[in-house]
């Protein structure tokens, strides 16, 4: 396969010495959130708004209409949504978590209880934040590394049947479901999964929202890999997974294609007007909701690209490429391989470090030192400090490569596998960190580390 585009505008890439990476990455408190872009070579810390617009979306931004209100950028992006997600109130902010700010602030509150596959962190939060309790009921395969199940995203249903009845279907505001769970792997979720979900959200009167990031990623696992959709549109099947959801929060950043932007949607009538509310009071009026006409426009077109079997045949290969790859290394990877990235289990890789060491950041630093790329900790780091103050190890240990759409061409990819390489060869000499500052939320952006031993 190759890559179905070619290359419309250039952007250097910047090469820095091992000596400069070395200062860089201990002046950033050894956190790669901290670092300098201008300092990283291959860029894989996240798939979120790093990706290349194309010609028509470049287009679309000239035509983009910055009109206060009711601009036809506004109604452009609308129509976009709902050819997909066909919900009665489509309400626009600035990204994903600006969403999941203003649902949460509606619905949530102390004594509620939110359930999902995996909550993503800015999920969590903001569900936290309010006083209400996140709870992840992935099935047990999805935090099994090694499990080959094809839909390792999956909620289990019976523990979500579970847990609704010892806390009451009163204090459960919504059941939220991750496509695909970024969190646990970037692992789809299957229809007859939705499905099953949906028959208890009936059966106890619950709301089913979707957190729909990367929805044609799933969308694509699902036509590939569930019985009897191998033939179907993934448009098509888009619109059966949001017909099974009341609503969905969006970041536009991952599979719309775009630089910024996202959205809330929903069919209840009552929600839509409190969240608009709200919605006016800190992102913006409802035809533009934080963002400028010309990104509305950039998502319109965006939704149209995503959906294209050609990009999303291309999308899904080519991240397995490099897990393939890694696997074949003898790294250890979580497979099967997900979308929009490739997870190294820093917890078998780095075995000789504990959880609370923080391999997985380990792992990242030394990625940076040794080739210049910039990767993601998922593990301790991310998810180790409870809402009580304790510390406790994450269900897993992951470092994320994560691959931004339509960016990086195979021999930039051909690299980061060669730098792995180099890395797993001295893995057995990689020491913990610990960490000497840390903020009180979300501690992984800004913590700072010293190297131990
Ligand atoms: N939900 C999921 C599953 C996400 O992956 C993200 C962002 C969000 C919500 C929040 O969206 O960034 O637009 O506010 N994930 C990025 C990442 C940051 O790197 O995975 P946002």
């Amino acid at each position: 396969m190759i890559e179905p585009f070619r290359i419309h505008a250039v952007e250097p890439l910047r090469m820095v010495t091992p000596e400069h990476r070395a200062q860089a990455i201990a002046e950033a408190g050894y956190n790669l959130f901290s670092l300098r872009a201008e300092d990283v070579l291959i860029d894989l810390l996240t798939d979120s708004g790093t990706g290349a617009m194309s010609r028509d979306q470049w287009a679309a931004v000239q035509h983009g209409d910055e009109s206060y209100a009711g601009s036809p950028s506004w109604y452009l992006f609308r129509d976009a949504v709902t050819e997909l997600f066909p919900f009665r109130h489509i309400i626009p902010t600035h990204q994903g978590r600006a969403a999941e700010k203003i649902l949460f602030s509606v619905v949530g509150g102390p004594g509620k209880f939110v359930p999902n596959n995996t909550h993503f962190d800015t999920t969590r939060a903001n569900v936290e934040s309010t006083g209400a309790e996140a709870v992840d009921l992935v099935i047990a395969e999805g935090r099994d590394p090694r499990s080959r199940h094809p839909f390792k995203g999956n909620l289990d249903v019976d523990a979500l049947e579970a847990f609704v009845r010892r806390v009451g279907a009163e204090n459960v505001p919504v059941v939220m479901v991750t496509v695909t769970n970024n969190s646990g792997g970037g692992q789809p979720v299957s229809l007859a999964n939705l499905r099953a979900v949906r028959e208890v959200c009936n059966r106890y009167g619950l709301a089913l929202f979707l957190d729909s990031c990367r929805f044609a990623e799933n969308a694509w696992f699902i036509r590939e890999r569930e019985e009897g959709q191998g033939d179907r549109e993934v448009a098509d099947i888009v619109r059966d997974m949001a017909a099974l959801a009341d609503g969905m929060t969006m970041s536009a950043k991952k599979d719309p294609l775009a630089n910024i932007g996202g959205w809330l949607a929903c069919n209840d009538d009552d929600l839509a007007e409190a969240c608009r509310s709200v919605l006016i009071l800190t992102e913006g009026f409802p035809t533009y909701g934080g963002l400028a006409g010309r990104d509305l426009e950039a998502i319109a077109q965006g939704l149209k690209e995503a959906v294209s079997h050609e990009y999303l045949r291309y999308r899904t290969r080519s991240t397995a490429y490099l897990g393939e790859a890694l696997e074949k290394l003898g790294v250890p990877v979580v497979v099967p391989i997900g979308g929009h990235a490739v997870y190294i289990d820093a917890g078998t890789m780095l075995a000789h470090i504990p959880p609370l060491e923080y391999p997985g950041q380990s792992l990242a630093v030394a990625l940076y030192g040794t080739g210049g790329i910039r990767s993601c900790e998922i593990g301790s780091v991310m998810f180790g400090r409870r809402p009580d103050g304790t510390e406790q190890a994450a269900a897993m240990e992951l470092v994320r490569l994560a691959i931004p759409r339509r960016t990086y061409t195979q021999s930039h990819i051909d690299y980061v596998i060669e730098v792995c390489e180099r890395v797993l060869e001295d893995a057995s000499r990689l020491r913990g960190l610990k960490i000497v500052h840390e903020p009180r939320q979300l501690r992984h952006f800004t913590a700072r580390f010293e190297p131990l031993g």
